[in-house]
């Protein structure tokens, strides 16, 4: 619900708690126990920059935020937050909004994908739970990819360069130095473990077009991209990890420099997110921090959602700015002392003794601070939030199918494609004898010989933004991923 262009989150006493849409992009927290609310209040938000205009990405790990796409028919303490509120003589009415299904596995929405080379060697290495040597290793091996026109579109790709870099390493070696074998076999059987959780379905063409996640309807409300996340966050947590932060280094390679705006471009809310900080190593994390206080200049806002403040590194939660603390409970020392650090982060309000209301809250409550017109916190308040005007929870499986088919996105991403790329290459090298040593003497570069038959053809089948690179050394981003639109 927007009051006055901002939105309004709820009620302390009858005082508007207000997220301004200008403090959006200074990024926010969502934390609570479970059953506390956390999830209705990332609808509510999320509807609210819906309404404003802003297109919205979130990732739906239970299943329960489907229903942002059909009219609200509250019941239970929805309605009883409803009608305690006084919500409908504020303006508060039923409704749907416009919303794109995503699906990694193709089976609740639209495809989602992404190219081996665009998601770089950095988080593939995370994917792939590989140790230093590994990783470098395979920096090295996109590093050739790159080098020579090899395009990594989909696991087939990489599985077919790693067989032939075991195979040929000695030809290698003066130019990238040692690929040792046993290593290349910790990534190829790293990569049948991916497959074995079904994430090659991930890799490949039609890659996501940013554009398609910056939409709105014909009404002016911003479209609200959910990825569908139940069965990715159970078989293949690291992939869904991986996703987003792709995708956040993909919006902040290609989304222009902006400044402070008015409104943020796209918010995305990052649930789950200990799951991306679970066992990150170091560089990892300093990445991740980079790009969320980045990502601020292209006017993306960045929520995260988690049990507890201390899921999150402090690095982190230092620039999530606009915070909302549902209950924690704290028996153990352990949950005290997180009720402790979840109090402390907040602006204190003498009224009010944080750290046991943080204890005292009823489901649906919260504590709220959001950010000022001038960017300083709010005191803490202790807030009901309003509930959504969307159904809160998930969709009948034929509705949810029925706005899954009329979406005009299908047609572009429903068929994947398998162009001309590293696997067809290696395959039809294999067939060309190698160059005689004196014709490797003659060139600086002792592959550049026989790669240019398969440049040559790559260039000439191959139309998307990689192979506009081809013959030009690849430019990778913060994250490893590739400069999108800048190659
Ligand atoms: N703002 C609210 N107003 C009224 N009822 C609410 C509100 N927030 C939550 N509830 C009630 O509490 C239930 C649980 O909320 P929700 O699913 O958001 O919890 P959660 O913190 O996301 O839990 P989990 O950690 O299990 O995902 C809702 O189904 C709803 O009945
Ligand atoms: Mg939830």
């Amino acid at each position: 619900m927007l009051k006055d262009r901002s939105i309004l989150a709820g009620f302390a006493a009858d005082r508007e708690i207000l997220l301004l849409p200008a403090m959006a992009a200074r990024h926010g927290l969502i934390t609570g126990a479970t059953g506390t609310g956390k999830t209705i209040t990332l609808q509510t938000l999320a509807e609210g920059f819906s309404e404003m205009g802003v297109p919205v990405f979130l990732a739906d790990v239970k299943g329960d935020l489907a229903g942002l796409a059909t009219a609200g028919s509250p019941k239970g303490k929805i309605a009883e937050r409803i009608q305690e509120l006084h919500l409908p003589e504020r303006g508060y009415s039923n409704q749907g909004f416009p919303v794109s299904f995503w699906d990694v596995f193709a089976e609740q929405g639209i495809p989602l994908r992404a190219t081996v080379s665009d998601m770089g060697p950095l988080l593939l290495a995370r994917l792939l739970t590989l140790n230093s040597v590994q990783t470098a290793l395979l920096h090295s091996v996109f590093r050739i990819a790159d080098d020579h026109g090899w395009l990594l579109l989909d696991l087939k790709d990489l599985k077919s360069l790693l067989a032939h870099l075991a195979e040929n390493e000695a030809l290698y070696r003066p130019n990238y130095g040692n690929l040792p074998r046993q290593s290349l076999g910790a990534i190829q059987r790293g990569l049948l473990e991916l497959e074995a959780q079904g994430a090659q379905a991930f890799f490949g063409e039609p890659a996501l077009g940013l554009s398609d996640l910056l939409l709105t309807d014909a009404w002016g409300h911003g479209v609200i991209n959910i990825l569908e996340a139940q069965k990715l966050t159970n078989n293949a947590p690291k992939t869904y990890a991986c996703l987003l932060l792709w995708l956040l280094s993909k919006l902040f390679e290609e989304l222009p420099e902006c400044g402070d705006l008015p409104k943020p471009k796209l918010v995305f809310f990052f649930d789950e997110a200990h799951l991306l900080f679970d066992h990150a190593e170091k560089a990892l994390l300093e990445k991740i921090e980079q790009v969320v206080r980045l990502i601020r200049s292209r006017g993306v806002g960045i929520f995260f959602i988690s049990q507890s403040p201390a899921d999150i590194p402090d690095s982190v939660l230092g620039q999530l700015q606009n915070r909302v603390q549902h209950a924690l409970r704290a028996f153990t020392p352990k949950e005290r002392k997180a009720v402790k650090c979840a109090a402390e982060a907040f602006r204190p309000n003498p009224a009010i003794d944080t750290a046991r209301a943080i204890e005292e809250l009823g489901v649906g409550q919260a504590l709220v601070s959001c950010l000022d017109e001038k960017g300083v916190p709010r005191m803490v308040e202790k807030a009901a939030i309003i509930p959504p005007q969307s159904h809160a929870g998930p969709l009948e499986p034929q509705t949810k199918a029925r706005i899954i088919k009329s979406s005009p996105l299908l047609d572009a991403y429903a068929q994947s494609l398998d162009r001309y790329s590293a696997y067809e290459m290696l395959a039809e090298k294999a067939q060309i004898p190698s160059p005689s040593p004196k014709a490797r003497e003659s060139k600086a570069d002792p592959l550049e010989a026989i790669l240019g038959t398969f440049a040559k053809k790559a260039g000439q089948q191959i139309t998307n933004q990689i192979a506009r690179g081809l013959g030009r050394k690849l430019t990778r981003g913060i994250l490893g991923t590739l400069f999108g639109g800048k190659i």
